[in-house]
């Protein structure tokens, strides 16, 4: 229970509610839908029950883990930089995650104060795009998320999380179907449901394919050690599939619901589907803004938002945290204000490109990365980069080097299902990753 409640405490986040609705408008609804869940499928669950696997066989932090499976079956003690690429990307990602994350702590206060209730789209955006425009505000409440983060990490208060992941995720899960219920009024559901689920394959992009993969790594929360993490928790007696299937399931249900409740709102206002990262501040408070109660909904809706999101940057933080501790004994709360601290500055950056810098390529002058902000860099970096790279490689130490009856040991699978996840991580999900990897990178 406290393995599902932290996995799932990281994997519902900001990627769910605020970027599934959003990469999926941007990248043209059904096909890329169909290809994201065949993602979550074939690579997010086996590689899922990988990282739990190595996490309870290692038992300790991603790294060391890593370092001591690889002893005990005589392979190189570099695999452990595996974990370390993990570790890289979880920093790279906190410190744009605290950003967006502080949008959603503002908008705590922008719901509470009533101002969205009655608005046009055209307001609901101006309210939107006011605090985009402005650096001050961003970083008050992006440190704000990021105070609140290493207060959770430096303390190593997990247990009281977990008690609060029971509640609250429900709670969300509540709220988004409130939101669905609303979206149903508005008289463009069945566009939206067919906009999400019918797919339209001419239209689908190998950047998109891409893009679809690396968001099922980012919103499972794999690639990065987490899992291996949290997995270090699972007892021996507990079944790996049947919780990583329980996590992943969760996940996607909470993404579905969210593209549910915003595509509908989208299409009445006549907004843009591919209007970017902020398509859920410009569509969510219309529809508080029009539903009874609105104020105290939409307040709720960010609070949850807020916590979904802050349970996710908890475990962001923590390997870091972590290898800072065992690696060069400092303690916890020296190695969280040091990490969060330079995490925070990296976040400055992000903030920038939103508004004085919005013009400010710095790889531009490759074909790949033109036009994309230090913050489109860094998302692009880790999501479509390191931690397709970083599954990649655990795939291939699990599937390829590690002994056969040890997984057999590890997952006590009866019938089929051994050899079915087994085939998958050896052949399907190496070569699926490294297909789209090198379609794109050539
Ligand atoms: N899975 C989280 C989300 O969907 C983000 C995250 C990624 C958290 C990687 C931890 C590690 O919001
Ligand atoms: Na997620």
């Amino acid at each position: 229970m406290a393995f599902v409640l932290a996995a799932t405490g990281s994997a519902v986040g900001l990627g769910n509610i605020w970027k599934f609705p959003y990469i999926t408008g941007e990248n043209g609804g059904g096909a890329f839908v169909l290809v994201y869940l065949l993602c979550i499928a074939v690579v997010g669950i086996p590689i899922m029950m990988a990282e739990v696997m190595i996490g309870r066989r290692g038992g300790r932090s991603p790294i060391n883990s890593m370092r001591i499976l690889a002893e005990r079956d005589r392979l190189s003690s570099r695999w452990k930089w595996l974990a370390g690429v993990g570790v890289l990307a979880s920093f790279l990602i906190l410190s744009f995650y605290s950003v967006i994350g502080g949008w959603a702590v503002s908008y705590v206060g922008t719901a509470a104060s009533g101002q969205l209730s009655g608005q046009s789209a055209e307001v609901i955006g101006a309210i939107f795009s006011g605090l985009l425009g402005d650096p001050g505000k961003l970083l008050i409440w992006h440190s704000l998320f990021m105070a609140l983060t290493m207060l959770v990490v430096a303390r190593g208060l997990r247990g009281g999380l977990e008690r609060a992941v029971t509640i609250l995720m429900p709670a969300l899960f509540v709220l988004l179907l409130l939101l669905v219920g609303y979206a149903m009024t508005t008289g463009h559901f069945g566009q939206a449901a067919s906009f999400l689920f019918r797919p339209d394959f001419s239209s689908l992009t190998t950047e998109a394919v891409l893009v679809a993969l690396g968001h099922a790594f980012f919103t499972l929360s794999l690639g990065m050690g987490v899992m291996m993490a949290y997995g270090s928790y699972l007892n021996k007696n507990v079944s790996i599939a049947k919780t990583s299937l329980l996590v992943s399931l969760m996940d996607t249900g909470v993404a579905l619901l969210a593209g549910l409740a915003i595509f509908p709102i989208v299409f009445a206002n006549g907004l843009e589907p591919g209007a970017g990262p902020g398509l859920i501040f410009q569509t969510l408070p219309l529809a508080f803004g029009q539903m009874p109660l609105g104020s105290l909904f939409g307040t709720l809706f960010f609070v949850l938002l807020v916590f979904a999101a802050w349970t996710s940057a908890i475990s962001l933080l923590e390997p870091l945290v972590e290898w800072l501790e065992e690696q060069k004994g400092m303690n916890r709360l020296v190695s969280t204000l040091g990490a969060g601290s330079l995490c925070w500055l990296l976040g400055i950056a992000s903030i920038l490109s939103l508004n004085e810098w919005s013009g400010f390529a710095p790889l531009g002058m490759f074909a790949a990365f033109e036009g994309k902000t230090v913050f489109d860099l860094l998302d692009y970096l880790t999501a479509n980069i390191l931690l397709p790279l970083g599954g990649l490689l655990v795939a291939v130490f699990v599937g390829w080097f590690m002994a056969r009856q040890a997984l057999e040991n590890e997952l006590s699978l009866r019938g089929p299902w051994f050899g079915l996840w087994y085939g998958v991580l050896r052949y399907v999900t190496p070569v699926a990753v490294a297909i789209v990897f090198i379609y794109n990178l050539v």
